[in-house]
């Protein structure tokens, strides 16, 4: 069991190491001085009876945004709800603010077992299932309660299970909202978007919805866009509101263009490895935690969404909603990619559809 913890350990200060090296490197500071990554850079929740136990296994968790984010606030409940219901014997360490690498290769590590657990937005995870692409499509479902009718339901679970042999278990769905577009100068119709340079998250489905409204996508991983758009680099972003308030791009463009695109839902997910040390039992225990911090961060998703909108909106921000015509522009600008994207499974897309007019 020792043994499991100093693989743990030695795994954190592996990354930790190869991180701090980039960052020394581009520091230009002396070799030999490395930085590792403490425990106390982790939020490690014990929970309330078990400070005193030594665990067996100390897990590590990546999530990329910051500590108070819903989504972050889901890992600490997970974490703390496996230390409890496993009398103290597993403990997980929460590294937020992407200290353990941006999503991607964060969901790498968790793929290769570096890492243990991992949230992760669908634009992240479709190389490890195809079926997943299918739920991030544009302007899918009608409403909020639609999405969570498929996610939850049959649908959820066949594209849960199209990970199997991926190396990735997935554990529970989690809340993100619905994204815009928002930009450093106003932009209030599809023509307002041609030429425009917009970060996109690194996914050619996400490259090819802004090329298809007429802007140039710019892939850019989600630590690095404040930059791109204080320094001008791009000429606007899309993002949920929590985001776009969290990450404070709000300060940098500040005009909000609700057109709602795309309603992309996350997931956390563990190690294929990780699981396959743990008893049936261990097992079953961490997917019904993650089941229910799932249930904390969907409710404060809701309080954070709104609260993040009207804190924009009070420092000045601008949102610029769009007629019913003008957003059937954007909706038919991208239909083309379910031809081009879900090809082989529009009889999921049209189960989908179906659901939304229930
Ligand atoms: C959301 C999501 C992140 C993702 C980010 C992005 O904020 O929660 O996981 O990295 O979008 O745009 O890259």
């Amino acid at each position: 069991m020792k043994q499991l913890i100093r693989k743990s350990y030695m795994i954190t200060i592996l990354i930790a190491l190869l991180g701090s090296l980039v960052f020394l490197d581009a520091c230009g500071s002396k070799p030999g001085t490395v930085a590792v990554l403490m425990e106390e850079d982790a939020i490690a929740p014990v929970a309330e009876g078990y400070e005193n136990v030594t665990p067996d296994y100390i897990f590590t968790y990546a999530e990329n945004q910051n500590e108070d984010y819903p989504t972050t606030q889901g890992a600490r409940e997970f974490a703390r709800l496996v230390n409890e219901k496993s009398q103290g014997r597993i403990r997980v360490r929460v590294y937020a603010n992407a200290q353990l690498g941006d999503e991607a290769s964060a969901v790498q590590q968790v793929q290769y077992g570096g890492i243990d657990f991992v949230r992760a937005s669908l634009a992240a995870i479709t190389d490890y299932s195809e079926e997943t692409i299918v739920l991030m499509m544009p302007y899918l479902y009608q409403s909020p309660g639609h999405m969570w009718k498929v996610l939850d339901g049959e649908i959820g679970q066949e594209v849960m299970n199209s990970f199997t042999g991926s190396g990735l278990v997935p554990l529970a769905w989690y809340d993100a909202g619905v994204r815009s577009f928002y930009t450093r100068k106003p932009v209030s119709s599809i023509k307002g978007m041609k030429g425009l340079k917009i970060r996109v998250q690194p996914s050619s489905l996400m490259e090819d919805l802004v090329e298809e409204l007429g802007a140039g996508a710019v892939p850019i991983n989600y630590e690095d866009v404040y930059d791109a758009l204080q320094t001008g680099t791009v000429d606007g972003a899309e993002n949920n509101w929590s985001s776009y308030e969290a990450m404070d791009h709000y300060k940098v463009a500040p005009y909000f263009l609700a057109d709602e695109h795309s309603r992309t839902p996350e997931l956390q997910l563990a190690s294929e490895q990780t699981m396959q040390q743990l008893s049936a039992q261990d097992r079953q225990m961490i997917r019904e935690c993650a089941q229910e911090s799932a249930v904390l961060e969907r409710e404060l998703w809701q309080e954070t969404e709104e609260s993040s909108r009207q804190k924009v909106l009070d420092e000045g921000c601008r949102e610029i909603s769009l007629s019913d015509e003008e957003k059937q522009k954007f909706k038919d600008a991208v239909r083309p990619l379910y031809e081009q994207y879900c090809g082989g499974y529009m009889e999921f897309i049209h189960r989908i559809e179906a659901l939304g007019v229930q």
